[in-house]
């Protein structure tokens, strides 16, 4: 009988293992098992172009509905899978059917955190996941809409830009000492509070939400100082946890995420996990790191078909990440946060600068802003790991790739 591949969760892991099955000439069943009724899309243009009505529904999917039909993937879609039988090789579904596995994918990805201060179930109060949380926002997003963000992250950050083009008066309460804080330096950091500011958007530091005030929905944020921000409605981006707890009773281990070596496969043969729920293996950060990133979901899910069809290639990746805010591309390479120095290139009131992260004398991350050359050369730095001269890093002239 032919062999089958169950991939449980309907991302952009999902699409892209599938895709890579067939690339690589799997002739076996595919099933995708969804629990959200849309065909697998890709959520970064969730809080960007779609959010801004910039972008077509259809313009979300990963891969149009004819692919799957073409491919032979049966797509079961608004369905969960509610139980693991890994000794019988068994996906039990919400629906009460099972299916049998010769190759298993858990690709469930992450669910946003959330507030739990009084009136935490008013209407009104959104947070943003899936194509259906931006279309609930969007509806109510507009010329003198009065929007209280909670989160200067990268969900906050770039609601704030789509907001303030549409018209919304933005209020952002962050509740550290500065935006992105998870992710960038102080000096990029600055850089984003300064744009913002000057698009008209009203941010404010250590700022923790106590309370939602409103009968039946919101009409105000207190926070911890017992300042009050009137609105219309809240958008709340405060991070995201890993959905992990199909796995975890199945008997998979999980430790902030599923746990995967670096062929994408747990301590159980043909039993994969890709994307945001896993933690993995990174040569880069020299130990196991969870990563909320699109590049991770792809490349996850491709090491993951490829090794279950015998290629065993480890996934090794340098990561990456981008946000878009403004006119302002910010992408990322690497990783921050060990680095125990940072050299700026460039001078940010130009608008195109980039921040290097340096540890033990090479280079481990860099932010790259409207410098898509510094991102492409610092991506190859970081992977060649050559000892890096601070000064001539410092140079802007220099082209990164060519410190190799
Ligand atoms: N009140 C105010 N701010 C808070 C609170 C709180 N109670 N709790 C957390 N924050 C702040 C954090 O300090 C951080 O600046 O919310 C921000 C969350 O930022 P991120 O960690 O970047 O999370 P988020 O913006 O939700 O994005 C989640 O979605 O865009 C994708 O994959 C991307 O990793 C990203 C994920």
């Amino acid at each position: 009988m032919a062999e089958h591949f169950i991939i449980v969760g309907g991302g952009q892991s999902a699409a892209q293992a599938a895709v890579t099955l067939r690339q690589k000439k799997f002739d076996g069943r595919i099933t995708i098992v969804g629990e959200e009724p849309h065909l697998p899309y890709q959520r970064p243009p969730l809080s960007k172009r779609y959010l801004a009505k910039k972008l077509e529904p259809e313009r979300l999917s990963i891969r149009p509905g004819r692919f799957y039909a073409e491919a032979d993937v049966d797509l079961k879609l608004g369905v969960r899978a509610v139980e693991l039988d890994l000794d019988n090789k068994r996906v039990r579904l919400g629906d009460e059917s099972e299916l049998v596995y010769d190759g298993l994918l858990l690709a469930t990805g992450s669910r946003v955190r959330e507030l739990d201060v009084p009136g935490h179930d008013l209407d009104g109060i959104y947070y943003l996941r899936t194509r259906d949380d931006a279309d609930a926002i969007s509806a109510h997003l507009g010329p003198g809409k009065r929007l209280v963000i909670v989160g200067g992250g990268y969900i906050g950050l770039e609601v704030a830009s789509v907001a303030v083009s549409l018209g919304a008066e933005v209020v952002v309460l962050e509740a550290t000492q500065r935006v992105m804080s998870r992710v960038v330096c102080p000096e990029v950091s600055a850089y984003y509070d300064r744009r913002h500011r000057d698009a008209g958007v009203e941010l404010h530091y250590g700022a923790s939400v106590a309370a939602f005030h409103g009968h039946d929905s919101v009409d105000a944020v207190e926070i911890d100082s017992g300042e009050s921000y009137p609105c219309d409605l809240v958008v709340a981006g405060i991070g995201i946890s890993p959905r992990v707890e199909l796995a975890a009773k199945g008997g998979l281990a999980v430790d902030n995420g599923i746990v995967v070596d670096d062929f994408a496969l747990t301590e159980i043969e043909s039993v994969f996990a890709a994307g945001d729920c896993t933690s993995h293996p990174s040569a880069h950060a020299g130990r196991h790191i969870r990563l909320e990133s699109v590049q991770n979901a792809v490349e996850q899910a491709r090491t993951a078909a490829s090794v279950f069809l015998g290629q065993r290639l480890p996934y090794a990746e340098v990561p990456w990440f981008w946000s878009d805010q403004y006119d302002i591309k910010l992408q990322i390479a690497g990783l921050s946060g060990d680095h125990d120095s940072v050299v700026m290139r460039g001078d940010p009131d130009s608008g195109r600068f980039a921040a290097c992260y340096l540890r033990g004398g090479l280079l481990s991350a860099v932010d790259a802003i409207n410098s898509p050359r510094d991102f492409i050369g610092g991506k190859k730095l970081i992977e060649a790991r050559s000892r890096v001269d601070a000064s001539r890093l410092a140079n802007p002239s220099v082209n990164l790739a060519e410190l190799v």
